[in-house]
């Protein structure tokens, strides 16, 4: 493939948009494809739709390679590795939703010499279908790891690079991975559905980290342990690793939830009892009312009282609520009797319409304002820049729980706020220490 020779990528959303900026920054011509017109004017005008740090300047900068069209056939003139970046939603079943990807397999036909590179989240197995019912284009698997809020470091900085192809494909597999070279990263060379199986374990394997210390601390709980302590122990044995054990309110987002339900289906299709994936779900679900028990401790009873939740997104630097824990938390809370009040630095405007009987508040202060108690949801970095004896005042009661165990509880209760976290002690006798 020439350096000048453009790359296709079939959809704008959030995956479509991060790999179309970095394959400009890196220097090639791309021509997008999005099927909702609106979009594709958006973009031409120079906006971005989504929240994603970075991304709106690359885009400018290299507005020059990029082409933005509704038009399939512009893309197959220009491109002959097209990446698909579609979405893959879960269903009532909880199987990934394919018609995405099945509507776009469609309209890419069967063209030969071009090659059809898979970056949206398929079950394992879905490669080789789509290649058996078009087998004169080349297929490649090529998932993304990028994460919402860091997606362009990510794409400049991975860890690795998975190109999967199985035999026939290998000059496509080749092209790819050319594609990729100035990133600099290793290329994981392996077959199709070893390449689609190892993004679904990798994400399943994190969302059980994040189930484990999310248990580990609810046992911290129980017997005065610190799980913050506990975690910054066990991540310093390199087998182990620290990153992903920040207990809290549990996972949410686009993909987690989505992926480990994906993986579970898949193994339950073809007769196997992921037991463990099971509980990993389980407990992130449960995990998210660990929250009720905290308030419970202090206040008798929700009915008529007024909370306020700092955060909305399901994690910080995204304006996105998928499988947002404020969402379950706010429906928990006003089924108990709460009136639920709310801030997020950027996600309120995409909250409205999922919580419409909640109050969205134009800063922190005012939503901590009367309040008789608050929850930490989302990590955002200027929470913890709170003027803590000021959020003491404004409070009707000054109760905090900490959903994420990112403030500094001395700070906190200095202030003169009963600050409870998850997994670590609420009042830690610092006096029976040395
Ligand atoms: C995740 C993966 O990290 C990416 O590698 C992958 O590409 C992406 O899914 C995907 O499949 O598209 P993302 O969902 O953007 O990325 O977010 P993460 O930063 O991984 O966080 C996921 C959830 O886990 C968040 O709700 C976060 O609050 C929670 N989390 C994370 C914890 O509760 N504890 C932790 O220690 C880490």
């Amino acid at each position: 493939m020439s350096e000048k020779e453009s790359i296709g990528v079939v959809g704008a959303g959030w995956v479509g948009l991060v790999t179309a900026a970095c394959f400009a920054e890196l220097g090639r011509p791309v021509v997008v494809r999005e099927i909702i017109a609106e979009k594709v004017d958006t973009l031409r005008r120079g906006e971005v739709p989504i929240h994603e740090p970075g991304l709106p300047e690359l885009i400018e900068k290299n507005r020059e390679r990029l082409t933005f069209t509704t038009e399939m056939g512009e893309l197959l003139d220009a491109a002959r590795l097209i990446f698909v970046c579609v979405q893959t939603p879960p269903t009532y079943s909880g199987d990934a939703d394919l018609s995405a990807v099945q509507r776009a397999v469609e309209e890419i036909g069967d063209p030969e010499g071009k090659a059809l590179v898979m970056k949206s989240t398929v079950p394992v197995g879905t490669g080789r279908i789509i290649h058996r019912d078009a087998p004169g284009l080349a297929y490649v698997s090529c998932p993304e790891f990028l994460r919402e809020g860091t997606a362009v470091k990510d794409f400049m900085e991975p860890d690795r690079v998975v190109v999967g192809a199985d035999p026939g494909d290998e000059w496509a597999a080749d092209e790819v991975a050319a594609v990729y070279e100035p990133v600099g990263a290793p290329i994981v060379r392996t077959d199709l559905s070893s390449a689609e199986m190892i993004k679904l374990a990798s994400n399943a394997y994190l969302a059980t980290k994040i189930s484990f210390i999310n248990e580990i601390a609810n046992v911290c709980d129980e017997v005065g342990a610190d799980v913050t302590e506990v975690a910054r122990g066990m991540g310093m044995d390199p087998r182990i690793g620290g990153s992903f054990l920040n207990a809290g309110l549990g996972f949410g987002g686009s993909c987690f939830p989505k992926d480990t339900q994906a993986l579970k289906m898949l193994a339950g299709n073809i007769g196997y009892h992921f037991q463990l994936l099971s509980s990993v779900i389980e407990v992130n679900e449960l995990q998210k009312r660990r929250v009720m028990s905290k308030l419970s401790k202090h206040l008798d009873s929700l009915v008529g009282k007024r909370v306020a939740l700092l955060g909305l997104a399901f994690k910080p630097d995204t304006d996105d609520m998928r499988e947002a824990s404020s969402l379950v938390l706010a429906h928990r809370l006003e089924g108990e009797g709460a009136t639920v009040v709310a801030f997020d630095p950027v996600a309120t405007e995409r909250a409205r319409d999922l919580l419409p009987s909640v109050e969205m508040a134009g800063s922190a202060l005012d939503a901590l304002d009367g309040a008789d108690a608050a929850v930490l949801v989302t990590e955002w970095p200027e929470f913890a820049e709170l003027d803590w004896a000021e959020v003491a005042k404004r409070m009707g009661n000054p109760l905090l729980v900490d959903g994420r165990n990112f403030l500094d509880p001395d700070a906190v209760r200095a202030a003169g706020i009963t600050y409870e976290a998850i997994g670590r002690p609420s009042l830690p006798d610092r006096s029976a220490v040395g």
